[in-house]
C-alpha cells in the first residue's frame, strides 16, 4: 500500500476528489495517510479530519528561511514514509531540496495550460490575456515554477461572459477528474520521463 500524502493551502476540493477516488476504488492501492498546510485555517486540513486523516500545520514564521521550512516538511514526509507528494492549491515555491528528497514523486496540479500562465493567478491571467482556450495541468514537480514534466492536460473555452470564479469553476471540475487520473497513472507505474516529456504507457 503506497502512502500519499497531500500538500494544500486552500479550499482543498482537489484533496476531497483524491480521497474520494481512493474510497470508490477509482485510485486502488495507496492512501492519503497524511494532509500538510502551511494555513492553520485550511479548509484542506478540516476535510482529512472528517476523514480520519492525519493532518499537520506547518508555520512559515517559525522558520527562519524557506530552507528550514521544507527541512520541517521534508522530515515529516519521510519520518511517515511517504512514497508520493501531491501538491493541490499549496501555494508555496518548494526548494530544490524538497524537489530532490523525493525524485519523480512530487505532483502538482495548475489551472492554465503551462506554460501558458505559470504561478498563483493561472486563471486571472489566463482571463485577463484574452485568451479562447484554457484548461488544466497536472505535472512533475522541479525546481522551476510549474515547469515541470507535463503528465496530463485538458482544454475549455473561455466564454465571453465568464468571471474568474465561473472560469475557476469550470476548470475545478476538469481537476477533480484529471489529478486522481494522474495519480494512478504514477501508483500504476506507466510514467516514463524522456527529457521534457513524460510518457504513458498504455500497457
Ligand atoms: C486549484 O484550482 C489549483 O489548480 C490551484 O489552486 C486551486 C486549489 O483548489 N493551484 C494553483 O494555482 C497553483 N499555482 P482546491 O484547494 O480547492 O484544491
Amino acid at each position: 500500500m503506497k502512502r500519499i500524502a497531500v500538500l494544500a493551502s486552500g479550499s482543498g476540493t482537489n484533496l476531497q476528489a483524491i480521497i474520494d477516488a481512493v474510497d470508490d476504488g477509482t485510485i486502488t492501492g495507496a492512501q492519503v495517510t497524511l494532509v500538510i498546510s502551511d494555513r492553520e485555517d485550511a479548509f484542506a486540513l478540516e476535510r482529512a479530519r472528517n476523514h480520519n486523516i492525519p493532518t499537520m500545520f506547518f508555520n512559515r514564521k517559525n522558520y527562519a528561511g524557506r530552507e528550514e521550512f521544507d527541512g520541517a516538511i521534508i522530515a515529516a514526509l519521510q519520518a511517515q514514509q511517504i512514497d508520493l507528494v501531491i501538491l493541490a492549491g499549496y501555494m508555496r515555491l518548494i526548494t530544490p531540496d524538497f524537489v530532490a528528497a523525493f525524485p519523480q514523486r512530487i505532483l502538482n496540479i495548475h489551472p492554465s495550460l503551462l506554460p501558458a500562465f505559470p504561478g498563483t493567478q493561472g486563471v486571472a491571467d489566463a482571463l485577463a490575456y484574452g485568451v479562447k482556450v484554457t484548461g488544466c495541468t497536472v505535472h512533475f514537480v522541479d525546481e522551476g515554477m510549474d515547469t515541470g514534466p507535463i503528465i496530463l492536460q485538458e482544454a475549455i473555452p473561455v466564454n465571453d461572459h465568464d468571471t474568474r470564479e465561473t472560469l475557476h469553476q469550470r476548470i475545478q471540475v476538469l481537476e477533480h477528474k484529471l489529478y486522481p487520473q494522474a495519480i494512478k497513472l504514477w501508483l500504476e507505474g506507466r510514467l516514463k520521463i524522456e527529457g521534457r516529456r513524460c510518457l504513458i504507457d498504455d500497457n
